[in-house]
């Protein structure tokens, strides 16, 4: 009996100062292990607040949050694409909330909470192109791509990976930029072409990018930042935005409906809003651009200026019905198709 007394006191002696009356916050985390990791940390290591993460695709977290709705079991969803944080809005699956820090975002961030009724927020946006890998290349006699429309020449055959558009958001945002590009029957001709030369469809959006990097698969259809963090440790990826134009994520934060820790998930939001949780992604190698307008932008993140970007219409993409339609069709017309 004494032992275990004193055993639950050193048990509480490691806690966080006053984690015990702050409570404990469930975050969905969609972002690199790495950055969900480090703000769990520091969040908690600032509060006292205890938090668990469960890292997950922005396709598949929206799964359990919809299979969840009865009984919700996450408190906020932090990262992730923003199509199926718009979704989610949609479906009341999330809650409107304004946090005091939405002035001192990026118009892009605000125009998304006000968008989903404030039931989202944009906390970073990231830029879609290729990543490959240049000795695998040359070692094949292949050029780099430059542009979409080199991606299904038939010298890539079996060249190139693109997550699986169900789970990730990443390719998801690949599919509605094409169908944004070239319109949506010449988008799916081009998807079936594009079919032939993947050799594989990742469930997470940055497999590709870290099959590239291991030397497993030559190009990829990723976000750029990702790109930048793979050559930043040292792989041989190099990057490349698309000469037509490109799509882009807002990678959001939303409060999950039934959120059991309700006040702590709205310290948290008010929280990932600053600059100085923001630089947390950074700290890890993460390259997005930061949605809070004082958080500062690495030097080695893919600078959007540069970069030729399509009027993403967020609104249709992140609709319900757009999003299950094009799904569905990518599955009967590509994924279901023999190479
Ligand atoms: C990576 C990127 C994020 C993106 C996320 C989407 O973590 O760095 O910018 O939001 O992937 O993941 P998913 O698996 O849904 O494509």
């Amino acid at each position: 009996m004494r032992a275990l007394v004193v055993m639950s006191l050193a048990a509480l002696l490691m806690l966080p100062v006053g984690a015990a009356a702050q409570g404990s916050l469930n975050v969905y985390c969609s972002v690199q292990a790495e950055w969900c990791q480090g703000i769990a940390t520091e969040f908690q290591r600032q509060t006292g607040i205890k938090v668990a993460i469960s890292q997950k695709g922005s396709g598949e977290t929206l799964a359990q949050v919809t299979a969840e709705a009865a009984n919700p079991r996450g408190d906020v969803w932090f990262g992730g694409t923003g199509d199926p944080h718009l979704q989610a809005a949609e479906q009341n699956l999330t809650l409107p909330y304004k946090s005091p820090n939405l002035d001192k975002l990026h118009d892009w961030a605000r125009r998304q909470a006000e968008q989903s009724g404030y039931k989202t927020v944009g906390i970073y946006a990231g830029a879609l192109g290729f990543g490959y890998n240049p000795e695998l290349l040359q070692k094949r006699k292949l050029a780099p791509p430059a542009c979409w429309k080199d991606l299904p020449k038939a010298e890539y055959k079996d060249e190139i990976q693109i997550a699986n558009p169900n789970s990730s958001g990443t390719a998801y945002v690949a599919i509605a930029t094409i169908v944004q590009l070239f319109g949506e029957d010449e988008a799916f001709r081009y998807l079936k072409q594009l079919h032939k030369n993947v050799n594989q469809y990742p469930r997470s959006g940055t497999g590709p990018i870290k099959a590239v990097a291991r030397g497993e698969t030559s190009i990829s259809i990723s976000f750029l930042h990702d790109g930048v963090t793979e050559a930043v440790a040292g792989f041989p990826v190099k990057t490349q935005a698309p000469c037509e134009g490109t799509g882009y994520e807002i990678g959001s934060l939303s409060i999950i409906k039934g959120a059991r820790s309700l006040d702590n998930a709205k310290k948290f939001v008010d929280w990932a809003l600053t600059a100085p949780a923001q630089k947390i992604g950074a700290d890890n190698k993460q390259f997005q651009v930061p949605s809070n307008l004082e958080a500062k932008l690495p030097p080695q993140a893919p600078k959007f200026a540069e970069i030729k970007l399509i009027n993403y219409d967020f609104a249709k993409y992140g609709s319900k019905a757009e999003r299950k339609r094009l799904l569905e069709r990518w599955e009967k017309e590509v994924n279901s198709q023999p190479k």
